[in-house]
């Protein structure tokens, strides 16, 4: 097997989702860009199916100060504040954008942009398009990157990064036949969405595999707050091809209530004042405890009711949930659905900069790849803000840096080919490696976690590494660099996860006793990388 194709550009982009083509648009007036997607631009990632919407601070009646105080309170004091500032200050500027590249938002009667309220927010700050905001960015943002000069490299997988001494320099990629790609950079962008389909049962598309975590880590970055991992409440229950679909926080947002078997509305014992609109954490939480305690469905779930809302409320704010459902053979708006938390969203990821400068020179990341601004627990909202946000960061950033001459050490690619080869040879089915993951990590690293699960779960993982795994054909190599990214995705959240010892956001460590809330938590980020693995200490006031 040989390197065919050489491909040199200013910015890599990898990545397709809403970070990664933010980034590449940004960066493309600055010299040539390439994004890189194992998909198809606006058709894979998580962006397009995100439903409910986009935060960003609008109103007179609401304030930067108060969106920034939300998402640190929702983090549980994990968040890397100047992140999270620049996040809420930069979200309405990014929604401009939006709207002027021709993104069609909903609008009120006074025509202005329409907001509902979100869980864990103090004012409605979530700007909607019906229940298919995310699809409407992708298409605009889509729009835009065709005519930005950007070169569209798409089912081309990057299987890791390239260095040229300890400067990332590009990438090596498998075109849709297998044939290796050499892509060089002055800057390369990961932009590779998230990883929770490590999970047996989870919200991603089928490309959230935690590539961005496991060829970051490979080439030496180091990731923080992996442990992180968000469970979103309200995932389908049945049938069970869809398990794990997105039911969208909007429902809950316009009004839809949550009931146990017995028909309890249960939320008011978890969380009497915000209800349903609590944090997902605890959304999450008090559904996988009310289920556990026999008061769940048959299929294990519970109740989604928004059959007390007037029709065309259902109709006009979440006609996807009713097409949805109606296939399922269920109408909503005279019959619950059936919900149950589904592994959502991975908060941690790249540290980064506020210029999205990883600790790599020559490697940039934002989006859900990176950690640091969504803290221990993300608001609903606040990941498609997040996307264009530190999207049009890194690209920007990425982009000003100096032109240079790369030198790829060509051993580097001798080890991949090699890694290759040794696929050809293997004997292992990768979908059957993937399943057994999925399947480990939905018992052991959970919504509810102890050191002996993660441990037993770590030894899967560890053991499943060392499967030889085998591609029928050239076509079938990058499934197995895939199933390799997971395995490695999966094993840095256990072991941040055994780190950490305390519960916190979205981390629930049934095993360790706790005196002290998240605002006076004596740990900060988590830390792992090829060279190094820890937790942070901080003094806390009194
Ligand atoms: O529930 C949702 O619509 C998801 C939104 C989000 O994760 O931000």
């Amino acid at each position: 097997m040989h390197a065919d194709d050489v491909v040199d550009c200013h910015v890599l982009v990898i990545g397709s989702g809403g970070a990664g083509v933010r980034a590449a648009i940004e960066a493309a007036p600055y010299g040539d860009t390439v994004l890189v997607t194992k998909t198809i631009a606006g058709k894979g990632g998580c962006t397009p199916m995100a439903e409910g919407g986009y935060n960003a601070v609008l109103r007179k009646e609401d304030s930067c100060e108060i969106h920034y105080e939300d998402t640190l309170k929702g983090g549980a004091y994990l968040n890397d504040p100047e992140l999270v500032r620049i996040l809420v200050q930069e979200s309405p500027l990014r929604m401009d954008d939006l709207i002027r590249w021709g993104a069609v938002f909903d609008f009120t009667d006074k025509n202005e942009v329409a907001q509902r309220p979100f869980g864990g927010q103090r004012f409605p700050r979530t700007c909607y398009a019906g229940d298919r905001t995310g699809h409407e960015m992708m298409m605009t943002l889509v729009e835009q990157l065709d005519s930005s000069g950007v070169t569209k490299l798409q089912e081309v997988t990057v299987i890791d990064l390239l260095k040229d001494g300890n400067r990332v320099a590009g990438a090596i990629a498998l075109d849709e036949n297998g044939s290796i790609v050499i892509l060089t950079a002055d800057s390369t962008i990961l932009a590779t969405g998230g990883g929770s389909r490590v999970y047996d049962i989870s919200t991603n598309s089928s490309s959230g595999t935690g590539d961005g975590f496991a060829m970051g880590y490979r080439a030496g970055a180091e990731l923080i707050d992996m442990e992180m991992v968000q469970f979103h409440p309200t995932g389908a229950v049945y049938p069970y091809d869809a398990r794990g679909r997105l039911i969208t926080e909007a429902v809950r947002g316009e009004g839809g209530i949550l009931k146990n078997r017995l028909g309890e509305r249960f939320m008011k014992k978890y969380d009497p004042d915000r209800m349903e609109l609590s944090t997902r954490d605890v959304v999450a939480r008090a559904i996988a405890t009310e289920i556990a305690n026999c008061r769940g469905t048959e299929r294990g779930g519970v109740w989604l009711d928004v059959t007390h809302l007037p029709k065309e409320q259902i109709e006009t704010r979440l006609p996807v949930m009713l097409e949805q459902f109606l296939k399922f053979g269920v109408d909503i708006r005279t019959e619950p659905m059936e919900v149950a938390p589904t592994a959502h969203h991975i908060m941690g990821g790249l540290k980064i900069t506020p210029e999205c400068r990883t600790t790599l020179s020559g490697l940039f990341a934002c989006g859900e790849s990176a950690g640091g601004v969504q803290g221990a627990n993300r608001l609903g909202g606040n990941a498609l803000a997040d996307t264009q946000v530190f999207g049009k960061r890194a690209g920007e950033f990425a982009a000003k840096a100096e032109k240079r001459a790369k030198k790829i050490d060509p051993a580097q690619i001798a080890r991949q080919e090699e890694r290759l080869d040794r696929f050809l040879s293997g004997t292992d089915n990768p979908a059957a490696v993937r399943t057994g993951l999925q399947q480990a990590m939905w018992k052991g690293a959970g919504i509810f976690r102890d050191e002996a699960g993660l441990m037993s779960t770590l030894a899967v993982i560890n053991r499943l590494m060392q499967a030889p795994l085998r591609a029928a054909s050239q076509k079938n190599l990058a499934d197995c660099c895939i199933v390799e990214n997971m395995c490695l995705t999966a094993s840095l959240i256990c072991r941040s996860a055994l780190i950490r010892p305390e519960s916190r956001g979205a981390h629930m460590r049934v095993d360790i006793p706790q005196e002290w809330d998240a605002a006076h938590s004596p740990y900060g980020h988590t830390y792992i990388s090829k060279n190094r693995e820890g937790i942070e200490r901080r003094r806390v006031a009194a």
